[in-house]
This record gives C-alpha cells, structure tokens and sequence, in this order.
C-alpha cells in the first residue's frame, strides 16, 4: 500500500472522531502562521507576521513575503509543537491553505506540508483560505452549527454567504469590485496613513467626525451585493480638491467618514439579508471583522432585529492558522479529504 492509500484510510478512520491532532499551515500572504488543534480546540495557534517587513513599502512585496516564509515556517512549526504539548510523530493530519493568496507564498506552506507529510508518512488536506475564514467561528463558538448566515470582509474577499455546510457555501451577495479590506488599503495610502490600513484607519477615525459626503452604493436597490471603488474615488478626489486649494484635509475626519460608510454597507446587507432569509445567526469572518465600528455596529442591528451575531476575537479574524486546521476538521467530517501528494498551490482560488 502506497502513501496515498494509507493516508486516505487514516482520514476515513478519523471522520467520526474529534480527538486527533491537526497541524496546520498557513502562508498565503505575509502571515506564516502554524497551529495545532484538536476538535474545536486550539493548542497552539502562532504568527509570525511580516508586517514591520512590508511597510516601509507600503504594502506586501510578493518576492519578500516568500523568502521570509521560508525563514520562518520550520521554527514555527516547532513552537507550535511545544506549546501544544506534543511532537511530530503525535500530529494526525497535515492541513495547508492551497490557495487563493499569492503564488510564491502558497508555494513554501505547499511545499513544506507535503514534505512535511511524506517524511512522517501523515495525511495532508488541502484547505481554501476562504473557508478557513468561514470555519474559525467554529473555534470561538464550540455550540455553531450549520447551517448559518456569514457576513465575510477580508483583504481579498466581500460576501455574505449562505453557509450550509463546509461543502456547500452560498454566495448570496458580493463586492462588485474591490474587497473591503482592500478599500481600507487604498483608501488610508491615499491619505497618507502606513500599511496595512485597516487597523490604521479605525485608530485615525477614533478623533474624526463621519462628515465628509460619500457616495453609498446601491443605496434602495434589491440587492446584497457591495462596492467600495466609488466611495475609494470619493475619497481620492476630496483628497485632490483640498490640495488644489490649499487647504489641509483632516485625516481624522476622513477615516471617519470612510469606515463609517464601508461599514456601514456590510452591516446594513448583511441585516437585511438575516431578515429576508429569515436567518436568526450571523457570524462575521475575515480581517476587516476585527474592526471596532463593525463589531459594535453589528451588535446594536443585532439588539434592534432580534438576531444573534457571533463575533470571534480579533485574533481568529485576521489571517491565522488555527482557522485553516478547523476547516480541515470538517473537511474530514464530510469526506471531503482528498489524500495527495501531487497537491500544488492555487493563488486564484
Ligand atoms: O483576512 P485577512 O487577514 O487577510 C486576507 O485574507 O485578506 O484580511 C486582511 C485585511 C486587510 O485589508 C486589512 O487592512 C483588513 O483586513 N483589516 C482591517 C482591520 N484589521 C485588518 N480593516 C478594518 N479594520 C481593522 N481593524
Ligand atoms: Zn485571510
């Protein structure tokens, strides 16, 4: 019997079971992160992030992001190790995010898991970052069940999904172009303020006034859908016209007008798709969930309609590697664990 056989017999043993171990990998962007996790249990759940690296150049350089990969992903593997209490030989499934993320730095999580894999003769799972995101909920709230309704907002992503199991994730609304995060991006370099501009933005709009006009896309229409470049235009040119007239723009006052109308559009969908669909549980996932007015914002529609909004820590919002392990616990659950070797990296997932 080959590696391949024997790794899909050990996952078919395990899918009734939540008490094995899952080593997982995470690498898709300027994160290397590694965890180790049993059931709905985190035992290690490390980061090393690049982020010092990446902004003296305003944002992640994909060639850099590789090469500090590779520095960082073995010794990560070891402390999540030892904080878990356990050693390599003890780990039961591999779990690596394949995709979607940048190429050369899915590449080096890909490459080392199968490695990885092979030499201890263990299953490995291949996981969507997406759904990763999706199931990191599932670590914060041990009593989730699907199906339920998520409200994800990443760097890369914007929907509101119709979770109905791991396999099944409806799209019932999306960005038509740029994903919140990236518009939190773009948005806090147009106004001076350093990568990454997420937690840049919320900090600059804590002494700022919502009082700059911008536009609310699809404002009336039948929609769940969202769209951030007109209000990033918005911004760049009130950006333009205080500086044709020589007046100084208050940053504060920008951010504060920019996050509340980006999150806005998230909360304002994602409540009335829980109430069309008569859907009583919102989760939130993805990096710009671990915005403050977004948190706050979603537990006071929650309140005011009756819905129970599930907000994990901050922590398991943005890009982590205890989230890719979970999923692959339901990966496994649902038999939907192809045991590879000839797994290769998917940055348009
Ligand atoms: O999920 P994530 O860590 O990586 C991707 O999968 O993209 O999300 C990163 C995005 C970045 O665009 C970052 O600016 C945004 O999430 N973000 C935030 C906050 N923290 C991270 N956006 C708004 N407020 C935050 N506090
Ligand atoms: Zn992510």
């Amino acid at each position: 019997m080959g590696y391949v056989e024997r790794a899909q017999r050990k996952l078919d043993a395990l899918r009734d079971r939540d008490d094995y171990y899952i080593l997982a990998i995470e690498s898709s962007c300027d994160e290397t992160a590694v965890a180790v996790i049993r059931g709905r249990e985190i035992l290690a759940n490390e980061i090393d992030s690049q982020i010092e690296i990446h902004k003296r150049f305003g944002g992640v350089v994909p060639e850099i992001a590789s090469r500090n990969h590779i520095l960082a992903i073995d010794p990560l593997v070891k402390i999540a190790l030892e904080k878990a209490g356990i050693t390599k030989e003890d780990i039961d499934v591999i779990a690596v995010t394949y995709g979607a993320g940048l190429l050369g730095a899915l590449l080096v999580g890909v490459s080392y898991a199968k490695a990885l894999a092979y030499a201890l003769d263990k299953p490995l799972v291949a996981i969507d970052h997406i759904k990763g995101h999706v199931c990191a909920n599932f670590l914060a709230y041990p009593e989730l069940q699907f199906p339920f309704m998520c409200l994800l907002a990443s760097g890369g992503h914007t929907e509101i999904l119709d979770v109905k199991s791991y396999s099944e994730m409806v799209v019932l609304g999306q960005t038509a172009d740029d994903a919140a995060g990236e518009a939190f991006d773009k948005v806090a370099r147009v106004i001076g303020l350093p990568y990454p501009g997420g937690p840049q933005i919320e900090m600059a709009a804590k002494e700022g006034k919502d009082c700059i006009p911008l536009p609310r896309p699809f404002k009336g229409e039948k929609t769940y859908n969202f769209s951030y470049s007109g209000i990033k235009t918005a911004v760049i040119n009130y950006a333009h016209n205080c500086a044709q007239k020589g007046i100084e723009m208050n940053k504060a006052d920008v951010a504060a007008s920019f996050q509340a109308r980006a999150v806005g559009m998230l909360i304002e969908n994602a409540v009335k798709a829980a109430l069309e669909k008569e859907e009583k549980t919102i989760v939130i996932a993805g990096g710009v969930a671990a915005n403050t007015a977004l948190r706050e914002g979603m537990q006071k529609a929650a309140q005011k309609y009756g819905i129970k909004v599930m907000l994990p820590p901050k922590k398991l919002c943005t890009d982590n590697a205890a989230m890719i392990g979970e999923a692959a616990f339901f990966a496994i659950k649902e038999g939907l664990h192809a045991a590879l070797l000839d797994l290769d990296a998917d940055p348009n997932l």
